[in-house]
């Protein structure tokens, strides 16, 4: 974890959030403190504290506010995790069980929600109206987007809009939110923080964006979760958007499998077949890459951020990332 950071005092604090996510539910009572563990204690590349925390060191940020507001933003996260095995009806995940595969499922739900609320009891106690309204911001955006995705489930016809917008908030807007964040602890002016929150949205969506290829042609045991599974769950992410609008019979691939919803007449193996000689894969990665530059050239208004070779690693480390 983290090998792609090199500034000492960022690694430090990525340590601090490490040990604050269990520390910070240490109050409750067992139960919770149990799926706690489990969760945060199963990995997690924690890629937006480690983006958090390597702008306001970037900054020269001195405080310890920006652990905190790391801490909340993967409550956050893990919480939207939680949730979304349990709507997905997921068993794997950083290859442990899931919460809802192990618990019963209204306490599962339960327990996303108790993770949701920890967050905003965190924020709070840095007493900072713009962070509080950042985080209160992104937190609504993420739950639009769970809600508008399940709305477009199973449309074979939805459009590059929809799917874009689907994505940019349900995982861009905590990118996005971390930027802003960032910028408000580093100390930076409105127009600045609004800026950071944009390049963290491009960031975001380019992340989103490798995660639904991953879901074609990952590797299970790598990624620690299901692969195959969005089309399955009508979920049509790039990939598929790309292949359904290559040729009738990339059409007709991404009609069968999620009409049927399976694999029926269609393999597994056909499909990434049709997705490698229509060279999508290589297509879906270089769209992520080209929404990373965006992003990182509108971070480049902060020289400190332009010359970072971090803030560089981190970027292509989400791009060529395997799980
Ligand atoms: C998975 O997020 C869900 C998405 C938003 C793509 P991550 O890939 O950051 O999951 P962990 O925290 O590393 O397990
Ligand atoms: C991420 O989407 C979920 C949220 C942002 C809430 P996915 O459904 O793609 O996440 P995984 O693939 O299950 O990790
Ligand atoms: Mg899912
Ligand atoms: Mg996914």
């Amino acid at each position: 974890l983290f090998d792609y950071i090199k500034r000492k005092n960022v690694r430090a604090k990525l340590k601090k959030v490490e040990t604050g996510l269990i520390d910070n539910v240490e109050d409750s009572f067992p139960f919770i403190r149990d799926m706690a563990v489990h969760i945060f204690g199963g990995g997690g590349k924690r890629i937006r504290p480690a983006f958090m925390i390597l702008i306001t060191d970037l900054l020269d940020y001195k405080g310890e506010d920006d652990v905190k507001a790391a801490i909340a933003t993967e409550f956050i996260h893990t919480a939207t995790l939680v949730h979304d095995d349990i709507i997905d009806r997921a068993v794997s995940r950083r290859n442990r069980r899931t919460i809802n595969s192990i618990w019963d499922e209204n306490v599962s739900i339960l327990f996303g929600d108790y993770i949701y609320a920890k967050a905003i009891e965190m924020m709070n106690s840095l007493n900072n109206h713009r962070l509080n309204t950042a985080f209160s911001r992104l937190t609504l955006g993420m739950i639009k987007g769970e809600i508008l995705e399940s709305d477009k489930n199973y449309q074979i016809d939805i459009t590059y809009d929809e799917y874009y917008n689907i994505i940019s908030k349900k995982t861009g807007e905590l990118f996005a939110g971390t930027g802003s964040a960032a910028a408000i602890l580093g100390g930076l002016n409105e127009e600045e923080e609004e800026i950071f929150n944009d390049a963290g949205m491009k960031i975001g969506i380019a992340f989103q964006i490798i995660d639904d290829l991953f879901d074609f042609i990952g590797n299970e045991s790598v990624l620690g979760k299901p692969v195959f599974s969005d089309l399955i769950e009508g979920k049509i992410t790039l990939p598929a958007l790309y292949l359904r609008d290559s040729d009738e019979q990339g059409r007709s691939i991404v009609e069968s499998i999620i009409s049927e919803k399976g694999f029926k007449k269609v393999s597994e193996k056909q499909l990434e077949e049709a997705l490698q000689e229509r060279d999508i894969p290589a297509r879906v990665k270089n769209e992520s890459e080209k929404l990373i530059r965006e992003g990182l050239d509108m971070f480049k208004i902060q020289p400190v951020l332009s010359e970072s070779l971090d803030l560089e690693k981190l970027v292509e480390y989400i791009i060529n990332r395997n799980m």
